[in-house]
């Protein structure tokens, strides 16, 4: 069985480790104060998740996840993330990070970052333009007409492949909005930030962002 490690316990970490527990994957949950602190966490999600070390967890995942707040990206182990598909759902909040100068001017993404952190993953954006408490609850089958599209962008086709899959068997569509360059049309105050749309909303949110919000 496949193994998510997840770096970032909180909101979205949580969310996500039950999203996935609940697909029948296994978890490994970590946060910066270590697995003690995440029993309770790990008690309620049941047997297939589990709290180690932000090290551990990322060296148990076959595949991982990277959903801390972006200030703490240097602290993201990256040699047990090596060669694996990471699911990055970061924003940039410089109320919260600090003031990153290449992002206020637009010359990169929070993506990319993530990417030139873990030099030898396979980093892809996943699940940053959704509130934590809508993943596990506003789902719907395929077909459904109003179902709800998530938007996904990686250097690496096998990654925005697997984020694909877990997307319809959330519940969602997927809108691919290209490499890594182009995910800043995902990011906060664009159009299609944390906005519930079809796929195809998704798609006019996307072509309608401004590079500079
Ligand atoms: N909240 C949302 O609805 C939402 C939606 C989409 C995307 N996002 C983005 O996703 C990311 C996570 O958001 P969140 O709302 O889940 O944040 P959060 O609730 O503040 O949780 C952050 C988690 O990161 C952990 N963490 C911090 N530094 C760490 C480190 N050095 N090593 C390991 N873990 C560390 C924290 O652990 P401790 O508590 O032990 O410090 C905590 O478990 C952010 O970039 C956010 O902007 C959030």
């Amino acid at each position: 069985m496949t193994t998510i490690g997840i770096i970032g316990a909180g909101h979205i970490g949580s969310a996500l480790a039950r999203a996935f527990s609940g697909l029948g994957y296994d978890v490994v949950i970590s946060n910066s104060r270590g697995p003690e602190s995440l029993q309770d966490l790990v008690a309620e999600l049941g047997p297939k998740v589990s709290a180690a070390s932000a090290y551990d967890a990322a060296a148990a995942g076959d595949i991982a996840v990277v959903t801390v707040p972006l200030r703490a990206l240097r602290d993201v182990p990256v040699e047990p993330l090596a060669g694996k598909i990471v699911l990055d759902t970061n924003n940039y909040y410089f109320e919260r990070d600090g003031h990153i100068d290449a992002l206020d001017r637009g010359e990169t993404t929070t993506s990319e970052l993530v990417q030139q952190h873990l030099p030898a993953s396979k980093v892809v954006k996943a699940f940053n333009h959704i509130l934590a408490g809508d993943i596990n609850t506003t789902g719907l089958p395929a077909g459904a007409p109003d179902r709800r599209a998530l938007g996904t962008a990686s250097d690496y086709p096998e990654a925005i492949e697997f984020v694909t899959g877990v997307y319809d068997a959330l519940g969602f569509d997927t809108v691919n909005a290209g490499p890594l360059s182009e995910s800043w049309r995902l990011e906060r105050d664009r159009p299609a930030y944390v906005a519930r749309q079809t796929a195809d909303q998704l798609r006019e949110n996307l072509a309608k962002a401004n590079r500079l919000p």
